[in-house]
């Protein structure tokens, strides 16, 4: 039986910040950030988009294109959640009326959650081919001020339907996976912005993407070379670039810089723009290879290692399904990344410190286009909205 993700779609913030405004705020060369760390733009969520506005903007037009009724469970991956005990996905849930009869799970670890939300939902599909899984992951990256993470932040969101006979792509069975009780990354409940030990955090990734390789290539006996395209986590695409290189060197593969580019280039051009997004950011990148590249990619093996700080991490892969292309929202992502209004470093300031949600009674104005937003907090109760529903 065949189970992967049937439809994709993401969505991240109306707002940017150039890493050139960064730059010249800081007194920092440009180069630093787009050859460095190979980045150009940080999606920024204004006070009234969290992870749940923006998980209902990544699902809402999958739902227009099937019975919403069949849903049988969401999965929340996320290390941005709104709440020590209620479930994003529960907000999410109402928000998007969902049937009753549908499980609701948030499942948490750094950036890696969403592939194990993955794993979770095709094992459930094989165990009964009616259930119909949505898995979205979903972060805000945020940072100190004038910390060496504050150049890496940024938001998204990708949810994925998961049922038998996909339309995308086909998980095939077997991956590998690594676990390591680290501190490289890591956010204490009080705080709202991770901390980082910066290189060491780069080390313990490469390290477990070797490991995970190994324990990938034991398990299902797949090689490098029946892999066509690498899709990475990404919280700066030059992390990638160097993954891949440590992946080639570790197989011994013998590659030009065209075959090399053409592996991992195309799934790296939304993160460039968009930034981290922690769960989100493996999956924005697949969404942006399939956006990107022209050729027919059916029958493709494209391989995704998730890496989570702290740190769990895991190597699969999947089939590209015949007529994928029909099924792409491609048009919607580059249209939300392309109306995003670019910020003033205050302006990204004003939004960076207004984001407290920790006020008994609050009011958020409104900067989200939606339809969907985070209207304010009453009783500490937060209230979202659907502008749609109120023309
Ligand atoms: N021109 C070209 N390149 C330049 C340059 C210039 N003018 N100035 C600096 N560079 C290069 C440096 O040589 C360096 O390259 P290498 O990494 O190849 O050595 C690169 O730009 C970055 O410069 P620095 O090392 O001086 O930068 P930094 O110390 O200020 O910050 C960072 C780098 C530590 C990665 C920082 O961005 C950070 O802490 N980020 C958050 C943590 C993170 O993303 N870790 C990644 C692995 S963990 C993970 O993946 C989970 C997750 O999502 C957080």
């Amino acid at each position: 039986m065949k189970v992967g993700i049937d439809l994709i779609h993401f969505a991240t913030a109306d707002f940017y910040l150039g890493l050139d405004t960064f730059a010249a705020e800081k007194g920092t060369e440009l180069d630093k950030y787009t050859i460095g760390i190979g980045q150009e733009k940080m999606s920024i969520a204004p006070p009234d988009e969290d992870v749940v506005s923006l998980a209902a903007k990544a699902t809402a037009p999958i739902l227009e294109q099937i019975d919403r009724n069949q849903i049988s469970a969401v999965m929340f991956a996320t290390e941005t959640g709104v709440d020590q005990s209620k479930s994003a996905g529960v907000f999410l849930h109402g928000l998007l009326k969902l049937s009753k009869h549908c499980r609701v799970i948030e499942l948490k670890h750094a950036c890696y959650s969403g592939a194990a939300g993955i794993q979770m939902a095709t094992a459930m599909v094989k165990a009964n081919p009616k259930e119909k899984i949505l898995v979205i992951a979903a972060d805000i990256a945020k940072y100190d001020v004038d910390t060496s993470g504050e150049a890496t932040q940024g938001c998204g969101a990708v949810a994925m339907l998961i049922t038998e006979n996909p339309r995308v792509i086909e998980i095939e069975p077997g991956s590998g996976y690594f676990t390591d009780d680290v501190m490289d990354f890591w956010r204490p409940n009080h705080r709202t912005t991770a901390l980082v030990d910066g290189k060491y955090s780069a080390k313990v990734y490469l390290n477990s993407l070797k490991q995970t390789w190994d324990h990938f290539t034991e398990q299902t006996g797949r090689t490098f070379d029946g892999i066509d395209y690498f899709c990475y986590h990404i919280p700066f695409t030059k992390m990638a670039e160097k993954a891949h290189k440590t992946l080639v060197k570790k197989v011994g593969a013998k590659l030009d810089k065209a075959k090399f580019d053409t592996q991992t280039l195309p799934g790296q051009i939304y993160n460039r723009i968009v930034g981290n997004s922690y769960s989100a950011s493996l999956f924005i990148s697949f969404i942006s290879l399939l956006d990107n590249v022209k050729d027919d990619l059916q029958g493709k093996r494209v391989s995704f290692f998730s890496y989570g700080s702290g740190c769990v991490a895991e190597f699969f892969t999947g089939i590209m399904q015949a007529n994928y292309q029909s099924v792409l929202m491609a048009e919607s992502h580059q249209h939300q990344i392309a109306k995003r209004q670019a910020l003033s470093y205050q302006q990204y300031l004003d939004f960076y410190h207004n984001t407290d949600d920790e006020q008994e009674n609050t009011v958020y104005a409104n900067h989200n286009s939606g339809p969907f937003r985070l209207a304010a907090i009453e009783g500490y109760k937060r209230i979202y909205e659907n502008t749609d529903e109120m023309e």
